[in-house]
């Protein structure tokens, strides 16, 4: 059962939802391919550039059948710029998985078995698109509940993965499943903000314990992980009478199916120095790069894998976000 204290703060988030919620283009629609596209896309996304890639695709794919039916190279090509191409490739097989099984699964269950889709997914999907009553628990979700709750288990841990989802459903009024998850989440990311959040007209402001004890700012506690890895990387474009070499990254790898330049750990005479220690940043890896140039008159002996393509035609050719500025830099 809800207490009275659940219920007013489920009811002042829906309140402050229909007043300040963001007009979102998936926010339009029930249908489960828009609002799934939308979810996977602000995985690792801001809204705002994730609405243009959103648009892209659905005019480019309307509907699931269609992205069924491209190819995993046109849909790497469109997913070009937002990163985790894993995210790319699972949405491409499980567009095919749901043509496979008639249309979208309508219950938790169905949805977690497409590939790619978690828990979140999963919850937001059912909610937003059927209705069902499953509660979202993402980064924002996390940073509401703790604070207006004052919960300061770590939220990567076990544990308090156990205590915020259960926090989060709680709190779900079932009838009113979508419009709960996206007001919290729209909540966490305008009015709850990490940094700086707006407490001095929050509509929360009575009931927040982190706010009456002082503890906004160390709220939501995050447990300290390892350091991330650093890996070196040189890239050689071998360019030979207008001509580059590229190969394919193969299977289980972070770039999978993409392209790229020759990657060496040696650098061959008489290539040049474009650029040294360009950094990239992804989750759990630092990667600094080098770039050289390397032009030839005739074409080296590469090891197997590498194809020759014209550079006019590079772009053509899905390659990640790191390579992309070794490309704009070869001229
Ligand atoms: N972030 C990801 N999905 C969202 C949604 N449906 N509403 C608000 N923020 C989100």
């Amino acid at each position: 059962m809800e207490t009275k204290a659940n219920s007013d703060f489920s009811l002042i988030l829906l309140r402050w939802f229909r007043e300040n919620g963001r007009d979102l283009p998936w926010r339009q629609t029930h249908d489960p391919y828009a609002i799934w596209l939308s979810e996977i896309i602000l995985q690792q996304t801001q809204v705002k550039q994730g609405w243009e890639y959103w648009e892209r695709f659905m005019r480019r794919w309307p509907k699931v059948e269609d992205l069924a039916a491209a190819t995993e190279d046109e849909v790497l090509r469109e997913w070009q710029g937002l990163g985790y191409y894993s995210r790319a490739r699972n949405l491409h097989f499980a567009a095919k998985q749901i043509v496979e099984m008639g249309g979208f699964p309508r219950t938790i269950e169905g949805l977690r078995s497409l590939k790619g889709v978690g828990d979140y997914t999963a919850a937001a999907i059912g909610s937003i698109a059927f209705g069902l009553p499953a509660a979202v628990v993402d980064g924002n979700v996390y940073r509401v509940l703790a604070r207006h709750f004052g919960i300061d288990t770590p939220i990567n841990s076990t544990e308090g993965k156990k205590v915020f989802a259960a926090m989060a459903q709680e709190h779900l009024p079932v009838s009113e499943a979508s419009d709960y998850n996206q007001a919290i989440m729209d909540f966490g990311a305008i009015q709850c903000t990490p940094q700086s959040p707006h407490c001095s007209d929050c509509p929360l402001m009575e009931s927040c314990v982190a706010l009456r004890s002082g503890r906004v700012g160390e709220l939501p506690v995050k447990q300290k992980t390892l350091k991330v890895r650093e890996r070196h990387l040189i890239y050689i474009y071998v360019r030979c009478l207008g001509f580059v070499a590229i190969h394919r990254r193969g299977a289980g790898d972070i770039w999978q199916g993409l392209w790229e330049p020759l990657l060496v750990e040696k650098v061959p005479e008489g290539a040049q120095l474009l650029r040294q220690n360009v950094k990239h940043v992804l989750t759990h890896r630092i990667l600094l790069a080098d770039f050289y140039l390397w032009e030839v008159a005739e074409r080296p002996t590469l090891p197997d894998g590498y194809i020759w393509v014209k550079e006019e035609q590079l772009d053509d050719y899905a390659v990640p976000r790191l390579v992309e500025r070794l490309v704009s830099e070869r001229i």
